[in-house]
């Protein structure tokens, strides 16, 4: 139990030189916003550290947590959250930072509560993304790396709450 078999996806080195060019980019687009950065609890954790040191501009940085589940008698998958910014983000640039989007079901029900509170914006910045799982349209400005339909680990990302310690990124093979 707890052992998966896994080949190496993305390098240390890749995703650094990587997670570098994402931080340039939010510096420049973002040099005028003052934005704060929420990142999603817990897959975003690594990239976040990393990505925060790559930003050039003042942010402030908040958390939420987020877990998926499928209800046993319900065809659709409940987001249950907690946490979030601390103070009001009505007329702030949001950035929320994720690990990975794979159905969007996530990440959509965040920005659906986040925007309750009338922020001027809201982008995802992710470090993975599964476009071809998608069950719901979510538009994602910035992102890392197309993960393909792998499950995907390392880097903040788990298998059954391991692995997120992994400094590479590596995909779960038979
Ligand atoms: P969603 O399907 O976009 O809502 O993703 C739900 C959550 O499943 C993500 O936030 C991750 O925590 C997890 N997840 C989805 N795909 C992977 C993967 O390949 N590796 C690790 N976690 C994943
Ligand atoms: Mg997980």
């Amino acid at each position: 139990m707890g052992t998966h078999k896994f080949e190496l996806l993305f390098t240390q080195d890749k995703i650094a030189r990587r997670i570098k060019e994402i931080g340039k980019q939010l510096s420049q687009d973002y040099a005028d916003k003052d934005p704060i950065l929420v990142g999603v609890l817990k897959g975003s954790i690594i990239f976040l550290a990393d990505l925060i040191r790559n930003i050039s501009i003042p942010i402030e940085l908040e958390f939420i947590s987020a877990s998926s589940y499928n209800g046993s008698l319900e065809a659709e998958t409940n987001v249950t959250m907690a946490g979030g910014p601390k103070g009001s983000i009505k007329g702030r640039h949001i950035l929320l930072i994720e690990g990975i989007v794979d159905s969007g079901q996530t990440i959509q029900a965040i920005i659906d509560h986040l925007k309750l509170q009338e922020p001027a914006s809201i982008e995802v910045v992710t470090l993975l993304d599964k476009p071809s799982c998608r069950k719901m349209d979510v538009d994602i400005k910035y992102k890392g790396f197309d993960a393909g339909e792998n499950f995907v680990i390392g880097f903040g990302l788990d298998a059954a709450q391991k692995y997120r310690n992994l400094p590479f990124i590596g995909k779960v093979i038979k």
